[in-house]
């Protein structure tokens, strides 16, 4: 959260964009004249939303910064008298999940679009570096949003007979596909966090020269 922050400040409105490349934190490139600050304000609250009440990140963080439990069979620190699980502000946010995955997905396609389109530059066929991390990255991110428990449950959850269910056979494929990959949510949730960021300082790097890269429309090529 701190570098995303601090990267989407760096940036300021104009956004990491290089030749066929854009920075994950700033797809959708939004450009509003009204708008004075950097335009991945617009959008990338969406992720880290989507993370930060991510059933896996919960628990890693409870544990990792609350103390909430420190370990197994170890009590809770006394100042947490007042707990009140996640039924007070701020936690009773984290109830807002399955929406954060709804706007996730939305901007899954979009970053779908962009690693295409990454591999197309000038009117024909482009690969570079770049290409490669972001469709990695498009992948990784598809696989941790379709590991969702959110997701499982929203396809099968509240499913008690699949073959009595309005589409039922699908759901049911759909259900097991989602089943398969769930274990591996936690993997797959910091992979995706890592390749989020690598992408973001390669096109960094990229646009700023530093790498020697240089597309036809970059000023100084
Ligand atoms: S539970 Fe982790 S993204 Fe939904």
């Amino acid at each position: 959260m701190v570098y995303s922050f601090w990267t989407v400040i760096q940036a300021g409105g104009h956004g990491w964009e290089h030749g066929p490349y854009l920075s994950p934190f700033y797809s959708p490139l939004l450009k509003f004249g009204w708008w004075p600050f950097s335009s991945a304000f617009l959008v990338a609250w969406i992720p880290l939303a989507f993370r930060g009440t991510c059933y896996y990140y919960r628990k890693a963080y409870f544990r990792a910064f609350f103390w909430d439990p420190p370990a197994c069979a170890v009590s809770e620190p006394q100042l947490r008298k007042n707990y009140n699980g996640e039924r007070a502000f701020p936690w009773i946010l984290n109830n807002l999940h399955r929406f954060f995955l709804y706007l996730a997905v939305i901007i899954l396609a979009i970053l779908w679009i962009d690693a295409v389109n990454a591999f197309h530059y000038t009117n024909g066929l482009y690969i570079g570096v770049g290409s490669v991390l972001m469709l990695a990255n498009v992948i990784l991110l598809t696989s941790y949003t379709f590991s969702c428990h959110a997701l499982r449950h929203l396809i099968g959850g509240s499913v008690d007979c699949f073959s009595c269910a309005r589409a039922g056979r699908p759901r049911h494929g759909l259900w097991r596909l989602a089943t398969l990959i769930n274990p591996y949510h936690g993997a797959f949730a910091w992979a995706s966090l890592v390749s989020v960021a690598v992408v973001d300082i390669y096109i960094r790097f990229v646009s700023s020269g530093a790498l020697g890269s240089c597309f036809g429309a970059h000023a100084g090529c």
